[in-house]
């Protein structure tokens, strides 16, 4: 449940340089989906209200989250970390929240629960919390200083750490991750100056300023706490989703998910497999998906927002987005089924078949080599390898309609608007523009000639 005096801003508004990419760093995606997702879904899990500092590709961001638009708060300049909250903080003091939980855009694998020491240290009269993270390799991070009593006294970020001036290198970093009491570090937040090598306006100079100031400040330190720090490369970014993909594949194994040769086995966040359901890798299933128990999905398949009901099979090599199958039914090997493809019970999909928009009835088969797209195919029908519905004229896209128990022989097109009637047969080859009444045999092609002499000499 999230706290009702509790607000967080995400700062998101950093171009991500080191990420080598246009689009703003928090839109790079983990198992499908973005940084910025992760980190709201967390920030909404503990707070009541969560506002996001946008700038580098603002209009991108609006596009990609227009669930979180609302609350997004324009930093024009990107100054640094500190002047992204001084530029959030209007709105934060007009919610009426006591405490303000700061999270970086880029740390996509914090958890709710590693907020929760942050926030009761911060209901417990703390004015600054925050996390740190001991690390073999401290690298860019900023580090933590502390007193001879072991007493947090600042954070110093990378390039101005000098062990001469800050002592030793502990190796104790800061994650990024606050609590503040709002209206007791409002002075040291206008404060900050950017008296520093990056010329920034540093958030971390907080710490150092509540010390002198005289505030409650808490460094809550983390001994293994990779997950808490942000990706800012590819190679970290490719390291964070393997381990949230190892932890996920882990996690449905335990729940009684078979996979085969799960290292290879891509499960988005907002996927659910159910126990009972099994899939081979290399195979991913992403956004949406639904996988119930008793289906199948076989090897190097991509799922995306589908729905597989009980005792469905997915056989290798197969694209489906928006799909659903229904119990019973096969699809593949090699078919791809677009968004708004149902694949009704124990009906087949087979290889090179494309669907959109289109329902394969129950029993129903589209064995080989189909385009069906605006299409429903009655229960029991045959379509015949080689059949493409024409349902787009250049300017609109129009229906075909095949009855239950109708036969479409091979290379058939079925120009649309079009119906084949129930129990209708279509003769191969045809190019069909009118509509087959029910039972009736429809056929349009050329008749044969055959020439006699006139083939190969032998
Ligand atoms: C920051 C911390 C560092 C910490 C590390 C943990 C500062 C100054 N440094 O460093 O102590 O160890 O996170 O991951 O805070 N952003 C804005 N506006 C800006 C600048 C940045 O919104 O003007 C956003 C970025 O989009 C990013 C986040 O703030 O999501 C952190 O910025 P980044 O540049 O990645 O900081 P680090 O160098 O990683
Ligand atoms: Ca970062």
């Amino acid at each position: 449940m999230p706290y009702a005096n509790t607000i967080a801003v995400i700062l998101a508004a950093g171009k991500g340089t080191r990420m080598h990419s246009d689009k703003p760093k928090v839109l790079q995606q983990l198992l499908g989906e973005t940084m910025l997702s992760y980190v709201a879904a967390t920030a909404g899990a503990v707070a009541s209200r969560v506002l996001t500092v946008v700038g580098h590709g603002e209009e991108l961001l609006r596009a990609a989250h227009p669930e979180l638009a609302q609350d997004f708060v324009l930093q024009a300049e990107q100054k640094g970390t500190g002047h992204a909250l001084q530029v959030a903080w209007d709105q934060v003091r007009a919610s009426g929240a006591t405490h303000c939980l700061v999270l970086n855009g880029d740390a996509p694998l914090v958890a709710p629960e590693d907020l929760e020491e942050l926030l009761s240290t911060a209901r417990e009269g703390a004015d600054i919390a925050f996390l740190t993270a001991v690390l073999p390799d401290a690298g860019a991070f900023g580090r933590v200083l502390r007193g001879p009593d072991g007493e947090v006294t600042g954070i110093v970020e990378a390039k101005d750490f000098d062990p001469a001036v800050h002592g030793e290198d502990t190796g104790e970093v800061n994650t990024g991750l606050f609590c503040l009491a709002v209206a007791a570090v409002e002075n040291a937040l206008f404060s900050l100056t950017s008296a520093n090598r990056a010329g920034e306006y540093y958030i971390t100079d907080l710490v150092g300023l509540g010390v002198t100031s005289g505030l409650d400040v808490h460094a809550l330190k983390r001994e293994a706490a990779l997950d808490l720090l942000g990706v800012n490369s590819p190679l970290e970014l490719s390291q964070a989703e393997e381990r949230l993909r190892a932890a996920t594949a882990q996690k449905l194994l335990e729940s009684g998910v078979l996979l085969h040769q799960p290292e290879g086995v891509v499960v988005g966040p907002r996927a659910v497999v159910e126990p009972g359901a099994e899939i081979t890798g290399p195979c991913r299933v992403l956004g949406a998906t639904r996988i119930c128990r008793g289906a199948k999905v076989r090897a190097f398949c991509h799922l995306t927002d589908s729905v597989l009901e009980p005792g469905c099979e997915v056989r290798e090599f197969c694209h489906l987005e928006g799909a659903h199958l229904f119990p019973g039914c096969i699809a593949g090997p090699y078919a791809r089924l677009r968004p708004g493809a149902e694949v009704r019970e124990n009906a087949r999909v087979g290889n090179f078949v494309e669907m959109k928009k289109s329902v394969l009835g129950p029993g129903a088969k589209a064995s080989h080599l189909t385009y069906l797209g605006d299409t429903s195919v009655g229960a029991g029908a045959n379509i015949g390898a080689g059949t493409i519905t024409c349902n787009y004229d250049g300017t609109h896209k129009h229906r075909t309609e095949i009855g239950a128990g109708a036969f479409i022989g091979s290379n058939t097109a079925l120009v649309a608007p079009v119906r084949v009637g129930e129990n209708a047969l279509v003769g191969a080859g045809s190019v069909i523009t009118k509509n087959v009444p029910d039972n009736a045999l429809g056929i349009s092609r050329s008749k044969q000639v055959n020439l006699e002499g006139r083939g190969k000499k032998p």
